[in-house]
């Protein structure tokens, strides 16, 4: 059965830019009620605006500090009443080798990217289960099915994100509620402006870049068919199938490609 998105409430993290951004328009088009939370309240602001309903409520939070997450996660209720899709999709990445990423770099990679979205799915997952429907999507990262070099830490925590989202699908059987894992390719947001260079310069990773509104478009089908696991990019979906065969080849194709798009200084 399908998933309407008619009325429904869809807590978005990350939602002031990018993938996030889109995600808030597309959904608030598909007729659903947005609770867009980042840190940039001002974006959220400008984002409600020009939805021009009030049917998207700006939320002030910074994912990784748990105290934010619950009162967030509290103010929605409070608004909305309950929330029916929580999107994980707030992350940042810092590029560079992994003996010359300072520690507290990796810190942020793993609570922001890994560590908020198990705890905002525990927050939120009690109500859905009691209500017997909900779903819980999380944006992971073509590279947490194939690791690239010198964006090590954050394919790890992207793949721990893949690996968490399969488990939680497995333990949520029979409730009703759904977990939906995406993994976007190289996407044209400014998810490399904002990430740290350690060692290395970046570029864009693949030769073709998806729009994040196209992005945002296979995320709201996802929820509304239900699907399980949606990788986007011809790039993304190749590699990953090549690994199925060959990690070796995988490997010696990451490497290149990394080589290419974070030359060391
Ligand atoms: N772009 C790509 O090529 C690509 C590919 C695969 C996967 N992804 C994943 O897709 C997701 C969205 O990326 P994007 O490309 O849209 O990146 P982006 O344009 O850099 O946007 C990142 C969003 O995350 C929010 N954010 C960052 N730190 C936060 C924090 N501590 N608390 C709350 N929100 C925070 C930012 O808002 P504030 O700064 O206002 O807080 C912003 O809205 C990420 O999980 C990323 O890993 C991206």
């Amino acid at each position: 059965m399908r998933f309407s998105l008619e009325n429904k409430v869809v807590f978005i993290t990350g939602a002031s830019a990018g993938i996030g951004r889109d995600c808030a328009k597309a959904f608030h088009r598909a007729g659903a009620r947005i609770v867009a939370a980042a840190r940039s309240l001002d974006k959220l602001k400008v984002l409600a605006s020009e939805c021009g309903t009030d049917r998207v409520l700006p939320v002030q939070l910074d994912v990784t500090v748990r105290s934010q997450r619950e009162k967030a996660i509290e103010f929605a209720r409070s608004r909305f009443g309950a929330i029916d899709v929580l999107l994980n999709n707030a992350g940042w990445a810092c590029f560079g080798s992994v003996g010359k990423t300072p520690l507290e770099d990796v810190s942020r990679m793993v609570e922001l990217n890994f560590i908020a979205a198990v705890d905002l799915a525990r927050l939120v997952l009690p109500e859905m289960i009691a209500r017997g429907n909900g779903q819980v999507v999380n944006i992971s990262s073509v590279v947490g099915g194939q690791a690239i070099p010198r964006m090590t830490v954050y394919s790890a925590t992207k793949a721990a994100l893949w690996s968490f989202s399969t488990g939680l699908r497995m333990e949520l059987r029979g409730t009703g509620v759904d977990v939906i894992l995406v993994a976007p390719g190289s996407t044209r947001t400014g998810f490399f402006d904002a990430a740290g260079k350690i060692d290395t310069t970046a570029r864009r990773i693949a030769k073709t870049q998806y729009p994040p509104e196209r992005v945002a478009r296979a995320i709201v089908r996802a929820c509304n068919h239900r699907r399980r696991e949606v990788v986007l990019t011809a790039e993304g979906k190749t590699i990953l199938l090549i690994r199925r065969f060959s990690h070796r080849i995988a490997d010696a194709i990451m490497l290149q490609v990394g080589k290419r798009a974070m030359p060391k200084i």
